[in-house]
């Protein structure tokens, strides 16, 4: 594995971006993104595990992220999603969403997989993004499955929420719940079955902003790796897929991946 740390001082000239991976970005016939709450660290949504900052240090995900918190609490569960809704709402994409955005333009295939239950892909331009957790923009019923319209934005949510009742869902009276997998849950099966098939069929593949410890997500890079990828890395942290990647960049994706773009493409690839 070559490491870059690219976090302090990023370089106008590329320097620091091997040329070898530049021709193989340059090259590559199928490249996937795969993506975690880092890539929206940017935008000012809060990841799960940084230190004091994820959203796991500060709240407990089985009061939470799970069908019996839900059960047990639907108030407050719903009032805590609603509040992260707020937060998605009010964030913009950031130069890391753009340059994934951008780079489908300028490779033949550009496959988008994302645990994120934001929608910062889809707003930077990325289309057909395969959400592996599901989305905080589609709640739906927990008795019927019916897909709901989220409510209106209350725009001033105090800090981790407040308690809410769930909507009623029209279709059959149940109780709606948030768009998101909880842990236990299966993943969404068409979802994965394109992510997988997509990891498999790939040259290269970017794994950016996430801790890589969430399974069967985390799998992604190593079914690449297995079907002969090669693996670029942006973290500005370690993470146990260090000894997979071909590249890391320890840098934040916002700065990291249009120096790359641009540096693949100098008529014209940078994010704006
Ligand atoms: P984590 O919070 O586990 O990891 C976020 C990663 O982003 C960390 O490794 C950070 O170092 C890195 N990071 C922070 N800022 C960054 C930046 N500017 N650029 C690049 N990287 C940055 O989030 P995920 O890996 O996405 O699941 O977590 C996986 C799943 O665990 C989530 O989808 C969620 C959570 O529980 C469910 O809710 C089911």
């Amino acid at each position: 594995m070559h490491e870059y740390d690219l976090g302090k001082h990023m370089n106008m000239n590329n320097t620091a971006i091997p040329q070898v991976l530049i021709t193989t970005l340059q090259q590559a016939t199928h490249v996937v993104v795969f993506t975690g709450a880092g890539v929206s660290a940017e935008s000012g949504v809060p990841t799960f595990r940084d230190a004091q900052t994820g959203l796991w240090e500060r709240f407990d995900a089985e009061q939470l992220a799970t069908i019996e918190a839900f059960l047990n609490d639907k108030e407050l569960v719903w009032g805590w999603y609603e509040w992260r809704r707020m937060q998605v709402m009010r964030a913009q994409p950031n130069p890391a969403h753009l340059s994934i955005a951008a780079l489908a333009s300028l490779v033949p295939k550009l496959t988008v997989i994302t645990q994120n239950v934001d929608d910062l892909h889809e707003r930077a331009g990325s289309a057909q993004v395969l959400h592996l957790h599901g989305s905080l923009l589609s709640p739906r019923c927990f008795d019927c499955g019916q897909a709901c319209t989220p409510p209106i934005a209350i725009p001033d949510e105090p800090a981790g929420g407040r308690r809410l009742s769930p909507p009623i869902c029209l279709h059959c009276g149940g109780t709606v719940r948030p768009g998101v997998v909880w842990f236990g849950e299966e993943l969404p099966v068409r979802e994965l079955r394109r992510a997988n098939a997509s990891a498999k069929d790939c040259d290269l593949l970017f794994s950016i902003g996430t801790s890589s410890l969430v399974y069967p997500a985390a799998e992604i890079p190593n079914l690449a790796k297995q079907a002969g990828a090669k693996i670029v890395q942006i973290n500005p942290e370690k993470t146990p897929l260090d000894t997979d990647a071909t590249w890391s960049f320890r840098g934040p994706a916002g700065v990291v991946l249009p120096d790359l773009l641009s540096a693949a493409y100098p008529e014209g690839g940078c994010a704006p």
